[in-house]
């Protein structure tokens, strides 16, 4: 066992609490593109940050709810991969464990994980574009009779459009979501953070509200971050390889 495994061991048995929070690096050897991976065929003509806003979706709800519906069908084979696993495992040998994630596929679910924070939303999850029921006011897309080439259903409530319940750029995160997260992040021993580029705030500044309070960061990712410069340890490589030999490490030192 090397010397960065052996500390990342001993700092995650002696916590009780332990945060993680990921973004898309977590995701891509499920084969799910990052958002800024460049789009393929029909939608590589577009910058995917100028249709994921409520203006663009006010302005071409069909256009926006058909990039959606070709995002969802791009992710539907995915599986969790050896990554998700190895959090869930981790979460069931830690006393009080929160994972705090910016993705919005579902492959933390699938693969176990129960505590889960969701900062930027659920992309197979619609809800009503006036929130009419209060926010959010999900919508079940498939009870709905519609004609899946007519754009997006209307909400049964109150007719309005139904949009997919992703945060889009310029609207703010679900509150409730981000305070949960920034209280586990000044409460955390450890923080782990997997697959983030740390570029896209408030996200971005829970290492540091982490930091701050006295945990340690331990990062994995094959790049450099713009959190690398202050995490403690930084396992340059693939979460799907590095987290399951943390894991195995655990298990080895537990069975000391
Ligand atoms: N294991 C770990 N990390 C990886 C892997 C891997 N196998 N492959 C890539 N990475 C890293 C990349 O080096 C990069 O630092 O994952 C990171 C992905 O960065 P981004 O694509 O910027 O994704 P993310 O940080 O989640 O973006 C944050 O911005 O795109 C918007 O709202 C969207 O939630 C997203 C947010």
């Amino acid at each position: 066992m090397d010397d960065a495994l052996r500390q990342a061991v001993t700092l995650l048995n002696n916590a009780t609490r332990v945060v993680v929070l990921t973004g898309a690096g977590v995701s891509k050897e499920s084969g799910i593109p990052t958002f800024r991976d460049a789009q393929t065929g029909l939608w590589a003509r577009y910058d995917p940050t100028q249709l994921a806003t409520p203006e663009a979706f006010r302005r071409d709800p069909k256009l926006v709810w058909d990039f959606y519906e070709f995002r969802r069908e791009v992710m539907r084979p995915a599986q969790p991969n050896p990554a998700h696993v190895a959090l869930a495992q981790l979460e069931r040998r830690v006393p009080q464990f929160t994972l705090i994630t910016q993705n919005v596929d579902d492959l933390h679910e699938r693969a176990g994980s129960i505590h889960i924070i969701r900062l930027h939303g659920q992309i197979h999850r619609n809800k009503c574009f006036n929130a009419c029921q209060g926010e959010p006011t999900y919508i079940d897309v498939a009870a709905l009779a519609r004609d899946r080439a007519a754009g997006p259903p209307t909400c049964p409530h109150c007719g309005a459009f139904v949009r997919p319940d992703i945060v889009w750029f310029g609207e703010g995160l679900p509150a409730q979501a981000l305070s949960a997260a920034q209280s586990a992040s000044a409460a955390a021993e450890v923080m782990l953070i997997v697959g983030t580029s740390g570029m896209v705030t408030p996200a971005a500044d829970l290492p540091y509200i982490a930091r701050q309070s006295g945990a340690a960061l331990i990062e994995f990712n094959p790049l450099p971050s713009a959190i690398t410069p202050i995490v403690n340890l930084h396992f340059a490589e693939a979460a799907g390889v590095a987290l399951p030999r943390l894991i195995t490490a655990l298990e080895e030192r537990r069975g000391e």
